[in-house]
This record gives structure tokens, C-alpha cells and sequence, in this order.
């Protein structure tokens, strides 16, 4: 046998069991046939605008309250209380599923931030965002998200601060973040005050059975 006759008989030996291996494999399912791991999508009207931040990726995040959700009524108080306006930057310190920073853009037509600490939280205020930005598209700008621990939050642009925590978490927030809010600054609370530091005013909001208190202070 010639050398051209083994080298054509060894190319086909080879080419056989290749096409023998690749069936055997299902190697030739069409690629575009298979389906792709669903990916959660992101929200481009709020990574484009950098709406959803992250300051600790890192750090160990421990919540310093649970999370309970305040309900409508009593959100649409405590922003009423504050006399939240167009002229406002609203912070909620541990914004939960971002409700009142929704309601603070969409009712009040505020700038609001949320800060919170539990990424699953993160992403419930990511999807709420983005119902409420396809009813009202002009607040798309006016809403964020931070990632972080909210006594590390910069929240030297705040005009209203809103809280729903609990009473030691409270006590920290007046020692910690009062003394640094500006002058003229509104902060409301939902069921706990800050000890003995008196609210300049106190509603009750009933919502079924439950009486929610509201505790508004105004920095001096
Ligand atoms: C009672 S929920 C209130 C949620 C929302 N503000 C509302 O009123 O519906 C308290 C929230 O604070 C968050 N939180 C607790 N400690 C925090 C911290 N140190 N920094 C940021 N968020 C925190 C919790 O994860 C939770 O979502």
C-alpha cells in the first residue's frame, strides 16, 4: 500500500470517530436550541441612573431592627406630618421594600433615598421602583437605593428623615445622626420616640385594630 492510500485511510479512521464521538455526546444539538439559565434582569431605568448602590459590599451587615412594613396610610401620614414637598430630600433609614422613598417621589414629588442594609430588600425596592417608574416615568430620577448601614449613611443633602425601627436603634439615631442633620430638618418616626426628647407633634393613625403612632421633631 502507498504512503498516500495509509495516510487517506488513517485521516478517515479518525474523522469517523470523531463524527461516532460527537453523536454518542449530542454534540450537535444546536446551541441556540438549549436554554439559557434564567438571569435575574437588571432594571435598566435604575442601573443606568446608578439608582441602586452599594457603599458595604463587603462589611458584615447586621439589621439593627426587624423587617416590618409601615402601611399606606400611615406612610402617606408620616410624609404629611413632614410637610414633604418638591424642595425635599427624604431619606428612610432602613428603607425596607423602598415604600415611603416610592411615595415620597410619587406623592410629594420629592427626591428620596432609601437606605438599607438587607439585600433582599435591596432588590424588593429595585422591582417596586420599577413598577411605580412605568406609572409615573418623571420620578425615575428622583429615587435611589444605598446598600449600607444606615448610621454610616452621608445624609448631610437631607431634609426629612423617616424611621420605622426600634427604640435602642432610635437612641442612636438621636446621638448619633440629630447632632449632624441640618438645622431645620424634619424627622418622623413610626411607634417609637427618642426617650426624653419631646416631638413637637404626635398622631395616631388606626389602621384595623392597630394604632399607629407618628413622632415628628424638627432640628433646630
Ligand atoms: C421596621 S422595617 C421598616 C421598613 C420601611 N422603612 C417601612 O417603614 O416600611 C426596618 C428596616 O430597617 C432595616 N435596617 C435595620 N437596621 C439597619 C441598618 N443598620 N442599616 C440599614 N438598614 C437597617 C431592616 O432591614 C428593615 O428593612
Amino acid at each position: 500500500m502507498s504512503n498516500l492510500s495509509r495516510l487517506i485511510r488513517r485521516f478517515m479512521g479518525i474523522f469517523l470517530l470523531t463524527v461516532l464521538t460527537l453523536v454518542s455526546c449530542n454534540s450537535f444539538v444546536s446551541v441556540s436550541n438549549i436554554p439559557s439559565p434564567s438571569l435575574p434582569t437588571a432594571n435598566p431605568a435604575l442601573t443606568s441612573s446608578s439608582t441602586v448602590d452599594s457603599k458595604d459590599k463587603d462589611a458584615d451587615l447586621i439589621p439593627d431592627a426587624p423587617y416590618i412594613q409601615t402601611p399606606t396610610e400611615v406612610v402617606l401620614k408620616m410624609l404629611e406630618m413632614a410637610k414633604v414637598s418638591t424642595a425635599d430630600q427624604v431619606y428612610d433609614l432602613g428603607s425596607g421594600d423602598g415604600r415611603i422613598v416610592i411615595a415620597a417621589a410619587q406623592n410629594f414629588g420629592a427626591n428620596a433615598v432609601g437606605i438599607e442594609i438587607d439585600p433582599e430588600l435591596m432588590r424588593e425596592s429595585d422591582r417596586s421602583s420599577k413598577e411605580a417608574i412605568a406609572k409615573t416615568p418623571e420620578i425615575s430620577d428622583r429615587l435611589k437605593f444605598i446598600r449600607q448601614d444606615l448610621f454610616k449613611a452621608d445624609l448631610s443633602q437631607a431634609t426629612v428623615i423617616t424611621l420605622y425601627l426600634l427604640p435602642k436603634a432610635n437612641l442612636r439615631v438621636r446621638s448619633e445622626i440629630l447632632p449632624k442633620l441640618k438645622s431645620g430638618t424634619r424627622v418622623v418616626s413610626h411607634d417609637y420616640d427618642f426617650g426624653d426628647l419631646s416631638p413637637q407633634q404626635v398622631q395616631e393613625v388606626k389602621v384595623g385594630d392597630r394604632a399607629h403612632k407618628i413622632y415628628l421633631w424638627v432640628v433646630n
